[in-house]
């Protein structure tokens, strides 16, 4: 965001942590810690032994076939094993797992033991099915218990999911479900919305329509509107149906590390979303070990990331890592200022929530109310909070550090991505923090700003973000699409892994992340694609030519500027607009949110036909157009 670079530049300010906070902490002493993670292999053997194996593995790393890495090669483990069955035989049976709570106040709990239960009846049913070992199993729900049961069953057979994201619509669903060929989808019948319920079985209805490799849907009754069995297809089943009589005992499959685990799609530069592929041992080595010590897990932790299952944020942060550790994690279904702006901060107080990590977008919108509605709660049981999917301007910073920390709690600003898997740029509590920074690379892992040809820039300077040796999380490929793979991350610059981010350090060696990189857009932290919404555009019969940029938005971050060339006879008006805002969010769902039309004439290209966004970028905001030596004309 434009206003935000000037103040990062001359952001100064240092904050520290209280006594409290290190004392209490797993890792007592950053530095120390980032040493230590230096001798990178030992250092990630060591954090996998932390969990249980059915077989362990005969080297850590295995790095002939780049950039196709290994990890925990030939060791033999299980997720759900390590995230639920194993803590039914511990003190930690009878404990909450999951404390499901919705925007209508309706709450429930599941033990580990009710969980564990749950997800076998879930597993033994897709095995009924003929779900096999490596088969793809699509999930569209809601944040709701039955979402964490399905993933957790798949991985317990060892099937992948792919989850879409239940606010993506149609065109974007259909895309999804097709590239990873899944025969099963489980879906319910809405989700609960600021006071509405989106029907989500008539959005998954329609997309269905253009997806022929389904077989069964599993319907969930989560808002209990009127479908009845009558109204199923021969296809249908209800989710409660499906499980009855359904033992709640299931074998957990012995998974090699490297067998995958889950696609999830993100946008890319190109019109097609990548299917960004992670495997089994290092995801979970990986997610484990950075939340315990970023976030400090402890026994009497109640844990709440405000994310979405349907991205990674949600899969690594709200799921398995919360359950690999054994503690008690929160699903959250509604906005953050509904029924008012003070929802979130009620869910604190009532519960003593002690860590809590959300998104700059959602603090900003927050932020719009004052400090009222935080201080009628008393939040005094937070002990950590933390960020993700945008640089946090030191403005919203401080005031997520005033109003809910009460200048006591440390806040964890995570950068990472879909791929990354894991946190690789992040404070741990006893960091000393800058606002507006992500601060230093995790402990063992090894990050740098580059330019072009991979040389690092001079600190203060900015470049590109790179990744220079491989994490646990990494993603391994995108899903039957390895070219792609390699092309767009592993061959841009020699040897390393490219982010897609701008990125500088400063003089401590802190890294302030600046924006994509590439036609990936941010909008209220999720990733769209530009190509995919001028495609979205295109497909409506008024337009001829689309281009697509991005504007900032004082919450948001960035919102859509689209500029379109429009077919004969078509003017852009009122009405005409209106259709085309349904139209983009039906092809793709309210993640798009369109901040500004504008008709025009011709558009910048290369002469290769390229559109040339960055001229459009530049004019909008008024600098100057650079190089326009390929334009074409
Ligand atoms: C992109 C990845 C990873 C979970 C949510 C987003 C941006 C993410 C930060 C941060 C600055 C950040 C980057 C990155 N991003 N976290 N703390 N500071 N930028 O996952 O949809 O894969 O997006 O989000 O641009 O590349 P994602």
């Amino acid at each position: 965001m434009k206003r935000d670079t000037t103040v990062l530049l001359d952001e100064k300010r240092i904050f520290k942590p209280d006594v409290e906070t290190v004392e209490r902490a797993h890792v007592k002493n950053w530095e120390n810690e980032i040493e230590k993670g230096k001798n990178f292999e030992a250092y990630w053997e060591e954090k996998a032994e932390e969990l249980e194996w059915f077989e362990k593995w005969d080297k850590v790393l295995d790095e002939t076939n780049k950039p196709f890495y290994q990890w925990y090669v030939n060791g033999k483990i299980n997720l759900t094993y390590n995230a639920v069955d194993r803590w039914i035989y511990t003190e930690k049976r009878n404990q909450v797992a999951i404390l499901y709570i919705n925007e209508r106040g309706d709450e429930e709990k599941l033990t580990y033991y009710e969980l564990y239960r749950q997800v076998n009846k879930m597993a033994n049913g897709l095995k009924n099915l003929g779900v096999n070992k490596g088969d793809t199993v699509s999930m569209y729900l809601p944040m709701c218990p039955e979402l964490l049961i399905s993933m957790l069953a798949c991985a317990k057979i060892g099937a992948v999911h792919s989850v879409v994201y239940s606010g993506l619509s149609v065109g974007a669903f259909v895309e999804r479900m097709n590239d990873a060929n899944a025969k099963i989808l489980i879906t319910a019948d809405g989700t609960y919305r600021r006071g509405k319920i989106i029907n989500l079985k008539k959005i998954s209805d329609e997309a269905l329509l253009q997806c022929p490799t389904i077989e069964t849907v599993i319907v969930l009754k989560h808002t209990g509107s009127e479908i009845n069995v009558s109204d199923l297809s021969g296809r249908e089943i209800f989710y409660d149906r499906f499980l009855e009589g359904e033992p709640a005992e299931c074998e957990p499959e012995w998974m090699d590390a490297e067998d995958p685990l889950f696609i999830l799609y993100t946008s890319g530069s190109t019109g097609k979303p990548k299917g960004v592929l992670h495997t089994t041992g290092g995801y979970m080595v990986g997610v484990a070990t950075t939340l315990k010590n970023i976030f400090d897990i402890q026994k009497d932790d109640l844990w709440w990331c405000t994310g979405d299952i349907g991205w990674i944020t949600g899969h690594s942060y709200v799921i398995y890592g919360p359950l690999l550790l054994g503690t008690t994690t929160i699903v959250y279904e509604g906005a953050p200022d509904y029924p008012d702006p003070g929802a979130w901060w009620k869910i604190i107080e009532k519960h003593g929530v002690t860590k809590f990590y959300t998104a700059p977008t959602a603090i900003r919108h927050l932020m719009r109310f004052g400090n009222k509605y935080p201080n009628i709660y008393n939040l005094s049981s937070l002990r950590i909070l933390g960020t993700v999917g945008e640089p946090i301007n030191p403005e919203a910073w401080m005031w997520f550090y005033k109003n809910v920390g009460k200048e006591k709690t440390p806040i964890m600003d995570t950068w990472w991505q879909t791929e990354t898997g894991m946190h690789l740029i992040s404070p741990l509590p006893s960091a000393h923090l800058k606002p507006g920074s992500a601060t230093k690379p995790f402990p063992g892992v090894d990050a740098d700003v580059v330019d072009e040809d991979g040389n690092p820039v001079p600190l203060g300077k900015g470049g590109y973000l790179v990744i220079k040796k491989p994490w646990p999380a990494m993603f391994r490929t995108l899903y039957e699409d390895e070219e792609r793979f390699q092309q767009v991350y592993w061959n841009q610059i020699p040897g390393v892994y490219k982010a897609g981010d701008m990125a500088r350090k400063d003089e401590d060696g802190y890294f302030w992340i600046q924006g994509r990189s590439d036609d990936v857009l941010k909008i209220a932290g999720h990733r769209v694609g530009t190509a995919e919404v001028e495609s979205a555009f295109v497909s409506h019969p008024a337009v001829a030519e689309a281009a697509v940029i991005g504007k900032s938005d004082p919450i948001k971050g960035q919102v859509i500027k689209a500029f379109l060339i429009l077919k004969e006879g078509y003017q852009l008006k009122t009405k005409l607009i209106e259709e085309l805002n349904k139209h983009v969010r039906y092809e793709l769902g309210p993640v798009a949110v369109i901040g500004e039309m504008e008709q025009v004439e011709k558009l910048p290209k290369t002469r290769s036909g390229k559109i040339m966004r960055r001229l459009l970028r530049a004019k909008e905001s008024g600098e100057d157009l650079g190089d326009t030596s390929t334009l074409e004309e």
